[in-house]
């Protein structure tokens, strides 16, 4: 992990404490669900705050990416881990009945403006994998696209429990008005 990344986890980590954990209940074992998740550079982070938080014994994430190379990076980098990285399309995961009643889905840098109707659908998937009490949380490089992004699923029927701005996130040179986990917003699902 490059010192930017591993700072980045720093920031990621005190924005859940202060803005996610409020809203989680105590339980023995959790689990995470982190959809598009890339090389999955927060597995460690988010399993640490949920184990803390929900005072967890266990607590196992699945992460799934179309992403060949990047899944199974994320596969070596937390093989000390409870984790499973499915090499797998977000949007077909209804199909995998098993996999249900997370406590929390994830989504970092969700990227609704290169695909509205995918991120629909991956939403409306993440959403559906929720257990009654279960949180959607995501975050966003951009504020346009965050907008959209909470737009879309309180369309979906998702209601927003808050949206919060980053102030400590890190440019990123490649977009003007790009930024790590700029944004991060908690959701519940549909009652
Ligand atoms: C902006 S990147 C974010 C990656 C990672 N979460 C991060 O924060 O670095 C968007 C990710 O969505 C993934 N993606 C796009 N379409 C997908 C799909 N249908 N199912 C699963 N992942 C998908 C891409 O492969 C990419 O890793």
């Amino acid at each position: 992990m490059t010192p930017d990344i591993a700072h980045d986890m720093v920031k990621l980590e005190a924005l859940l404490r202060g803005h996610v954990a409020p809203h989680l209940r105590s339980k023995a074992e959790a689990r995470i669900l982190d959809l598009a998740c890339g090389r999955c550079d927060e597995a460690e982070t988010l399993i640490k705050v949920v184990k803390d938080e929900m005072a967890a014994d266990q607590v196992k994430l699945v992460g799934a990416d179309i992403r060949i190379r990047e899944v199974r990076q994320a596969r070596e980098r937390t093989a000390n881990l409870d984790t499973e990285f499915l090499i797998e399309d977000a949007t077909k995961l209804g199909a995998h009945k098993e996999m249900k009643d997370f406590d929390m889905v994830f989504l970092r840098h969700q990227n609704y403006w290169h695909g509205p109707e995918l991120w629909k659908k991956i939403f409306d998937t993440g959403l559906a994998k929720l257990n009654d009490d279960g949180l959607m949380v995501i975050t966003s490089y951009f504020d346009r696209e965050h907008q959209l992004a909470l737009d879309a699923l309180q369309k979906l029927g998702a209601e927003v429990v808050l949206s919060k701005r980053n102030d400590a996130s890190r440019d990123v040179g490649d977009a003007p008005g790009k930024s790590v986990d700029r944004w991060l917003a908690v959701l519940k699902k549909p009652k």
